[in-house]
């Protein structure tokens, strides 16, 4: 780790003064080199301004760390940057993708925070893994699992080498930043920990472009999570991300698969200050050859591309284990088929879809045949169908970045055809 500013040693001051700074913990920090008359001066001064809280009003539980500790070890890491695992499996360059993701993930001229989307399993967390592993200096990701959602920013703060429970956040520090106390203590989890996290994620973002003339990056992979247990979580991660463009101090990266929480995302009016770049599929060409890397044989791996998975990479890997099995390609679309028949039917039932008249009918047909504008789309089928159809369970529409939708896969595109018995134009 190199030296940080005003890293003061973390052992001494805990040795020194247990139960002083087990309550002043922000202030003791601050003379963290000695007991000294100084330090008494400040304690008591600072006591009889109740600038200082005691440790029932702490918000966090004050361990003995000072503000400097804390905040040295967070800019560590990022100038460290986090470290991405090496990929085990065949891997698949994609040049191109990489090479935008980069560009995202150092821009020259930070205007934006910016959201990565793609559709469910094309290959994004990877993409962006690869874009990072060449040089993570100055990044750090961290990818949302399944967790509920009061834990996020406690996990996010780990992977930003941030102990919550070793910083005191006093009345003068909220105050310093424009945050009351009360509004702190009065807020409900998971909002409190991320403000909390967000006040200390400024300071140290600002420490980084201070020292080296550009700001840091922080990629959150996998946002999808968080908006899958309501929109709230997301959409104060979106203001801070705005927030951090607009003073230029953090560049902040969103990864998502769109579907489900791309109408998320649009209600937030942080979403007017974020620049979308999406993650497609492979090639055919290209995802044939994968399916040939993994033991499929030609004729197979040329007829599952064109007809079910595309260049899907979660499709192509079901596709390796049940070719692998045995199964042939028709049999497989049709268990696809079924499905796609399935969402559609529970959905339009009362849409009298099977009208080969009906506007639902003719617009789900042109997009067997290629993307359309969202407009037509919303116009078409009604706002309530699109947002059913883009849902991530259901699979059948997919958003573009350029507004306009496509039928989410290969084989949905097939399915719909034969479903609605579309004709060539
Ligand atoms: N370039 C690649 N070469 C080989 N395999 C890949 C490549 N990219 C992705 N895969 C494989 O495809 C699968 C999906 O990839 P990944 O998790 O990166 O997609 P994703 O878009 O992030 O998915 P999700 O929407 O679920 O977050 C994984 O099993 C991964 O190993
Ligand atoms: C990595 O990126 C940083 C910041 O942009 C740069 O200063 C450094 O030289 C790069 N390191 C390598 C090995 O390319
Ligand atoms: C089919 O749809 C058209 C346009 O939506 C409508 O005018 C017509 O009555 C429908 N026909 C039937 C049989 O439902
Ligand atoms: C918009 O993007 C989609 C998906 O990348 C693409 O298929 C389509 O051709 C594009 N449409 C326009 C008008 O650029
Ligand atoms: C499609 O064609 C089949 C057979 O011709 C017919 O049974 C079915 O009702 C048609 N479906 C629609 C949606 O028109
Ligand atoms: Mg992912």
């Amino acid at each position: 780790m190199s030296a940080a500013p005003a890293a003061a040693p973390a052992a001494a001051p805990d040795q020194q003064q247990p139960t002083f700074r087990g309550v002043f913990g922000f202030i003791g920090g601050a003379v963290a080199n000695a007991v000294s008359t100084t330090f008494i001066v400040l304690v008591v001064a600072a006591f009889v301004a109740q600038h200082v809280l005691d440790a029932k009003k702490t918000i966090m539980d004050a361990k003995t760390h000072s503000p400097e500790v804390v905040l040295a070890r967070m800019l560590a890491r990022f100038e460290a940057g986090s470290v991405i695992p090496r990929f085990e499996k065949y891997h698949v360059s994609r040049p191109d993708a990489v090479a935008m993701l980069q560009g995202v993930l150092r821009p020259s001229l930070l205007k934006d925070y910016t959201v990565v989307i793609g559709e469910v399993g094309c290959g994004k967390t990877t993409a962006v893994h690869d874009a990072i592993r060449a040089n993570s200096t100055g990044i750090v990701y961290h990818i949302v699992k399944s967790e509920v959602l009061v834990s996020m920013p406690g996990l996010l703060a780990r992977s930003l080498a941030f102990e919550p429970n070793q910083f005191t956040f006093t009345e003068g520090y909220l105050k310093d930043r424009g945050v009351e106390l009360d509004e702190v203590t009065s807020a409900a989890e998971p909002f409190k920990s991320w403000v909390l996290l967000s006040l200390i994620l400024r300071d140290v973002a600002q420490q980084f472009k201070t020292k080296h003339g550009h700001p840091a990056t922080l990629v959150i992979d996998a946002v999808d999570e968080i908006a899958q247990q309501g929109p709230a979580l997301l959409h104060a991660i979106q203001d801070f991300a705005k927030a951090a463009a607009d003073e230029q101090l953090l560049n902040v990266v969103l990864v998502t698969c769109d579907g489900s929480n791309l109408p998320e995302l649009k209600a937030s009016s942080a979403m007017t200050r974020a620049r979308i770049a999406e993650v497609s599929d492979i090639t055919d060409e290209q995802a044939v050859d994968f399916l040939l890397h993994r033991g499929v044989n030609e004729d197979a791996a040329k007829r599952a591309v064109a007809e079910i998975a595309g260049g899907r990479f979660v499709l192509l890997n079901r596709l390796t284990k049940q070719l692998g099995r045995g199964q042939q390609v028709n049999q497989i679309f049709e268990e696809f088929r079924e499905d796609t028949a399935d969402s559609l039917q529970r959905l339009i039932d009362d849409l009298a879809l099977y009208n080969a008249t009906s506007a639902v009918h003719k617009s789900l047909c042109d997009l067997t045949h290629g993307a359309l504008h969202i407009d037509i789309v919303h116009r078409a089928l009604g706002k309530d169908l699109t947002k059913k159809l883009l849902a991530t369970h259901i699979n059948i529409l997919a958003y573009h970045p350029n507004d306009t939708y496509t039928l989410h896969s290969r084989h949905v595109q097939r399915s719909v055809a034969a479903l609605l018995n579309c004709t060539r134009p």
